[in-house]
Formats: C-alpha cells, sequence, structure tokens
C-alpha cells in the first residue's frame, strides 16, 4: 500500500523508492505531495519538455536554493529538454547605476550572480540568450504548441502559453518548474484539466475606444483575482487573428491580469485558440459578469497610488517593456520616438529611457536601421529585468515611469499610458 494518496504508476513508486536514486526520488516526492495539496489524482507526462524558470537572481539570501542546486548537480541531474529562464538582474553597459547601487547589487543583493549561473547551465539552461520572460516568442524558440503540458513558472509567460498558445500549465512557483522538467510529471489538477480551464467570468469590454491592453488586464486581474475570465468585445480592436499586434497587445493585457491579479488563463472570444474552438461552452453556467466601460478604466486608472516621495515630481528614469517586448513593439516605440523627437525640436530622450527585450529580439532589432536610429537618441536597449533593477533600494529614491502595470504594482514606479509614456519620452509631457 503506497504512502501517498494519488494514483501512481509502477515505474513512478519505483523512483520514489530510489531507483534512480535518492535526490531524484526526492524531487519527485516533492512533485507529488504538492500536487495531493491541490487534490490531484494523477501525475501527467509533460509534453513540451523544455522548461521556464521564473528564479533568474543570485540574491545572497536564496542559501537553500543554491544548495539544491548543488544537490542535483552532485546526483547528475539536469532537465532533459532544457529550460529558458527569466531575465538576468543587472546590464551595467545599458543600465548605468551609480558606485553605490554598484555596491549594493554586488555586494548584497545579486551577490550570488555567478555562482548562480554556473549552476543554471550545469542543470540544463538552453543557451547565453536564454535569460527572458519572453520565452515564448519565436525568436528564442521555447513555443509549446496547443494542447502541450509545460512545467513553467513566471506568471506572464504561464498566462500568455495557456492563453494564446493553448498549453497547459498552473502558476508554479520557483524550483517547482525545474523539477517537473526534471522528472518529467507534473500533478493534474487546475489548469492542466479541461474543468479547471472552463471561465466563471463573462466579461464584456464597451469602451468607445481600444482600451490600453495593461489597464484592461489590471481591471480584469483585480475583478477576477486567480478565476478564468471569458472576454468578449475585443476582437472589435484587435481582429480576430493573432498577427504580430494581437500577440504583443495580448502580452501585456495577460501579464497585467496575472500580476494586479493571479489570472493564469483567459480566453477571448474569437480570437485564443480554445475559445475558437470551443466558445461559450467554456463557460459555466453560474458564471459571473463584469462590464468594463471607459469610466470602469478610469476608476480603475485612478486607484494606483503615487508612491513617488513627491507625486508632482519628473520622472528620472523611464521602463519600457515589462514583459520583454516583441520584435514589432520594439520596431513601433523606435519609429514612434523618432517621430515625436522630431514634432517637439529635440534629437535626444528628454529622460533617461531603457527598453527591454529578449537577447534574441534585441539581437534582431540591433540588425535594422531603427536600432541606430533609437540609440541615437540616447535610449538604450538591454535584456535585464526592470523589476531587478528597483529591487535596489538606492533605486526607491528615483522616480521611475513605466507602462508596465506589472511593474508597478511590485515597485515604487509610476504607471503611464504607451501615449502619456511617448510624450514624456519625447519631451513633450511633464511628468
Ligand atoms: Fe518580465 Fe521582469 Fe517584467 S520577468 S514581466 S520584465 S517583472
Amino acid at each position: 500500500m503506497s504512502e501517498y494518496k494519488m494514483e501512481l504508476t509502477a515505474e513512478q513508486l519505483a523512483v520514489l523508492g530510489g531507483s534512480e536514486g535518492e535526490t531524484m526520488a526526492k524531487i519527485l516526492r516533492t512533485v507529488v505531495e504538492f500536487g495531493e495539496i491541490f487534490g490531484a489524482k494523477r501525475l501527467v507526462p509533460v509534453t513540451h519538455r523544455e522548461g521556464h524558470l521564473v528564479t533568474s537572481f543570485g540574491i545572497g539570501l536564496l542559501e537553500p536554493l543554491f544548495r539544491t542546486m548543488d544537490e542535483l548537480i552532485d546526483a547528475g541531474l539536469t532537465a532533459p529538454g532544457g529550460f529558458t529562464v527569466d531575465p538576468r538582474p543587472l546590464d551595467y553597459a545599458n543600465v548605468p547605476c551609480n558606485p553605490a547601487e554598484k555596491l549594493i547589487f554586488n555586494k548584497i543583493m545579486y551577490s550570488q550572480q555567478e555562482r548562480y549561473e554556473k549552476q543554471l547551465r550545469a542543470v540544463g539552461l538552453v543557451n547565453a540568450n536564454g535569460f527572458t520572460c519572453t520565452s515564448y516568442l519565436p525568436e528564442v524558440g521555447n513555443t509549446p504548441k496547443k494542447g502541450d503540458v509545460l512545467s513553467w513558472a513566471e506568471s506572464s509567460a504561464v498566462v500568455f502559453a495557456n492563453s494564446v498558445l493553448g498549453a497547459r500549465c498552473n502558476r508554479n512557483s520557483g524550483m517547482l518548474d525545474l523539477f517537473g522538467s526534471i522528472v518529467g510529471y507534473v500533478p493534474e489538477f487546475g489548469l492542466v484539466t479541461d474543468e479547471g480551464r472552463r471561465a466563471s467570468w463573462k466579461v464584456y469590454v464597451k469602451t468607445t475606444k481600444k482600451p490600453e491592453a495593461q489597464l484592461l488586464g489590471s481591471a480584469i486581474g483585480m475583478k477576477v483575482v486567480e478565476d478564468v475570465p471569458y472576454v468578449y468585445g475585443l476582437t472589435e480592436y484587435i481582429g480576430s487573428e493573432l498577427d504580430d499586434d494581437a500577440v504583443a497587445y495580448l502580452k501585456n493585457f495577460g501579464a497585467a491580469t496575472a500580476s494586479n491579479g493571479a489570472v493564469g488563463l483567459y480566453h477571448i472570444d474569437g480570437l485564443t485558440p480554445e475559445a475558437k474552438e470551443l466558445g461559450e461552452a467554456l463557460i459555466s453556467p453560474d458564471a459571473n459578469t463584469y462590464v468594463i466601460d471607459d469610466a470602469e478604466l478610469e476608476r480603475v486608472r485612478e486607484s494606483y497610488p503615487v508612491m513617488w516621495k513627491k507625486k508632482d515630481a519628473k520622472a528620472q528614469l523611464c521602463f519600457i517593456g515589462c514583459p520583454h517586448l516583441t520584435f514589432s513593439e520594439l520596431c513601433g516605440w523606435a519609429e514612434n520616438l523618432s517621430d515625436a523627437l522630431a514634432k517637439n525640436g529635440r534629437t535626444r530622450v528628454a529622460v533617461r529611457t531603457v527598453f527591454t527585450a529578449s537577447p534574441d529580439v534585441a539581437a534582431r532589432f540591433r540588425a535594422t536601421p531603427l536600432y541606430r536610429k533609437l540609440i541615437a537618441s540616447g535610449a538604450t536597449l538591454s535584456s535585464i529585468c526592470p523589476l531587478m533593477y528597483t529591487n535596489n533600494p538606492l533605486t526607491h529614491m528615483k522616480n521611475i515611469a513605466t507602462n508596465s502595470n506589472k511593474l508597478r504594482t511590485y515597485s515604487l514606479a509610476r504607471y503611464y499610458t504607451d501615449a502619456e509614456m511617448l510624450d514624456i519620452i519625447s519631451g513633450k509631457g511633464a511628468a
């Protein structure tokens, strides 16, 4: 008789008994016990074997994580399909820091970065370009198919994979993402099941113009929290095909639902794969209703606290690209910025500005003439995570502006719409 509540195969029980070593047994036991907490009846195979890990930073306090990584390495365990990982925290070449900030980053915040990156390489990091939260974009290539079961973490990547690609993944935590990738199984519950993918909210978008993706996502995230929303009325604004613009919109929208709430999956009527295939059959009969009009978006925007010391101060640093920008977004920003600067009689940005994109998207963009234009304006292009940059207490003294609702939520940065950010950066608006 097994000590586990879950139904396990003879092979899984053998692994738990140590047939593949003590460390592998511990990993599988952790995955099983995690699933049992959520009532999973069995494990299911991970069908898209390339993982995505959320922990990319070597914060000194994470000693238990570093010890666990050493144990995996000593046992010779790796993720057979490899993995990508969230962005690095630092890039002094493109996101300059003063000596005091560097001291805190190097000696306190990310003192274990080198050690941790070495560990990541040893257990299966795909390559040096694998540091991004948009691993699913074609340039990066960690792109699951519809129906694939994943062992990923990173809320913005999980919600994109579930909703836009139709893959199946729960909102895992750090290390469970890696453990599932190593053992090749995840517990069957929540968003991995048909039932868990049904919508318990009907959301009607009734705005008079295309809603800002990050605001709409924020409103829905705060309302439905961890439930699954089925959204009507968006195809009017973003079309019924997953083209570059729709993908970028849904990336930003999803990240806001996942960070301002805890959404792991949304369906967009007439657009996302499961909504196209199953339509309203995805909606639970007792679903709640939420109507979003201009006034509701305004109410949500007004509810954001301004965390700057002086509310009427000007922005000192702008971050655009949380989640990392797509290639077409980067091109769009470069073109719009160049036009706006010319209109305002300027050649250089009015505020230090950092655009962030994955190393692979950045490399593609660097090969275009738009890159030279962007750099000539004084803006920089980096592949860091802006949020990790703001982990330094000294950065709290800076007025950081962003169009990311995720960055706003987890830092002291102030949120502006895309159009407002363009005004600030091009010297038109006062921030
Ligand atoms: Fe990506 Fe960091 Fe933002 S992981 S979503 S750039 S907080």
